[in-house]
């Protein structure tokens, strides 16, 4: 970006430098019906929360971030424990306006606050600038963030002040709604500015006089109105990102959404997805160009992949690092391994954590790798288990390969050098070495070190008995006529 277009976009944003953000996360969730909080259901491989905290920390810093928690508390602190957020307790949850009451002395010395629900996860950081700078402008007490939605049930109204084309006159919930403000569909997203003065002096006047006998926050509007102070909404560009989730079926749906959006964005950016309606692609998976991916591909947690790679369709990947022109096959499962560029992978290889696989090397079907390093053009290509081993430069690696890494006890490592040639169905004990360009025999058992360019038999010699077939069939024959075998 041009340095003096970065200066003029930080020019307009608004001076947000007296602003703290509150984000209520302290609810049970009790329409989900989980056994974990609510705040922690993932959509997108992210928890709700940590997508409302993602962007919030693009508009003040995290020691400005409060988030408010109550129902599991420890859990959220610790899931949470990387953002470096700060935490507010609310031990016993009576309502969005009885948090704001436990976070008064953290939020206080701030001018405004930015509250956030912690359940509406696709709010955008450029929406809360908006918000913010409308909300100074026009010198409110609350601006509300508001939407209109075809279906509005379940959510607050906004009863606009008659004759005005911003002022509030309150907002309704929905077991309140009277059969006129049932019809109105702009809704309140429980995303808000607010002036802190104004919201410490009206919040004690909060009753619980409602359906649930909580302190509803949405009540302060009226309150702050009949106050002669302002109550301001700003409608969101794109309805879509205010929704709240309630249920199971706005999980699934929010999760839609954003992984839709999350192909759509790789695909501008010049990846190919086909049938991406398919795909499960987490937010903060990154895919260069050129690569293309097949239907029902997941790509999960903090996955990178370069550009020219073929991942092919039923093959998960899970926070693993592909380099360039990579084919993955159909079927792996790919979980915290790093590929080097020209690697060839699959069908149904299963890469667990700390497989890192070199340049150009292929790992084949049914071929189980874990902590293990496969040099530079080594080949595992059929049934083969290889765990805690350390494999050089072209190495050959015979079908049903198997390291013996487990004694019951300890793990031990094997150690393959450049060049080596390991027959098929061998069993290398480790810990156990085989030096360079040695050869292991087909179908053995390898207990001691093997020295370079050695060739290592660890099985039994065959005997043939010449004739033994025939002789036996005719013993056989002569004691039993009618048989021909
Ligand atoms: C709330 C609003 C409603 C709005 C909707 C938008 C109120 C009374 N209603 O309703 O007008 O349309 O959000 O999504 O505010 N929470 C706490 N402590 C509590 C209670 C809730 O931290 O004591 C948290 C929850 O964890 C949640 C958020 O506040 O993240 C909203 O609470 P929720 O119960 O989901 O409110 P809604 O019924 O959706
Ligand atoms: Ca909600």
């Amino acid at each position: 970006m041009p340095r003096n277009s970065k200066k003029s976009a930080a020019a307009k944003s608004p001076d947000l430098s007296n602003f703290a953000v509150a984000i209520l996360a302290a609810g049970k969730g009790t329409r989900l019906k989980s056994r974990h909080p609510k705040v922690l259901h993932a959509i997108g491989g992210k928890p709700l929360v940590a997508h409302v905290i993602a962007a919030a920390s693009r508009v003040v810093p995290p020691n400005r971030i409060f988030v408010i928690i109550g129902h599991e508390a420890e859990r959220v602190k610790q899931a949470l424990a990387a953002t470096n957020v700060q935490f507010v307790m609310q031990a016993d949850q009576r309502g969005t306006g009885h948090a704001f009451m436990c976070a008064r002395s953290a939020l206080s010395k701030f001018e405004h606050v930015l509250g956030l629900s912690g359940d509406v996860p696709l709010i955008r950081a450029e929406t809360l600038r908006e918000l913010a700078d409308f909300h100074l402008k026009n010198r409110a007490a609350m601006t509300i963030l508001t939407a209109r939605v075809p279906d509005p049930a379940g959510y607050g109204r906004i009863i606009r002040k008659r004759g005005s084309q911003t002022e509030v006159a309150a907002i309704v919930e929905q077991s309140k709604l009277n059969e006129r403000e049932a019809k109105i569909n702009e809704i309140n997203s429980g995303t808000y500015a607010l002036r802190t003065a104004s919201l410490f002096k009206f919040l004690d006047k909060l009753n619980t006089d409602n359906a649930h006998h909580e302190y509803y926050l949405t009540d302060i509007a009226a309150l702050l109105v009949k106050a002669r102070e302002h109550v301001l909404a700003l409608e969101a560009a794109e309805p879509s990102e205010v929704l709240g989730v309630n249920t199971r079926a706005e999980l699934a749906r929010l999760d839609a959404l954003l992984r839709q959006e999350k192909c759509a964005e790789l695909m501008s950016a010049g990846v190919t997805i086909f049938r991406p309606e398919t795909c499960m692609i987490d937010a903060e998976v990154e895919v260069a160009t050129d690569t293309i991916i097949e239907p029902f591909v997941h790509l999960l947690g903090k996955t990178r992949i370069g550009g020219d790679c073929h991942i092919s369709s039923f093959s998960v990947l899970r926070d693993s690092e592909l380099a360039g022109q990579i084919e993955v096959r159909p079927g792996c499962v790919i979980t915290e391994s790093r590929i080097a560029s020209g690697a060839v992978l699959g069908p149904y290889s299963h890469l667990r954590p700390g497989t890192d696989v070199g340049e150009g090397a292929h790992v084949g079907n049914f071929v189980e790798t874990k902590k293990t390093r496969l040099g530079r053009g080594s080949k595992a290509n059929h049934l083969t288990y290889l765990g805690d081993s350390e494999i050089g430069e072209n190495v050959n690696v015979g079908a049903g390969t198997i390291t013996c890494n487990y004694d019951g006890v300890n793990k031990h490592r094997t150690v393959i050098e450049a060049g080596a040639f390991i027959g098929s169905d061998a069993t290398l004990v480790a810990p156990v070495r085989i030096g360079a360009g040695a050869y292991v025999a087909a179908g053995s058992c390898i207990t001691e070190d093997v020295p370079a360019d050695s060739l290592a038999l660890a099985r039994s010699f065959q005997t043939v008995k010449e004739g033994w077939v025939s002789k036996r069939r005719q013993s056989r024959s002569a004691a039993n006529p009618r048989r021909k075998y």
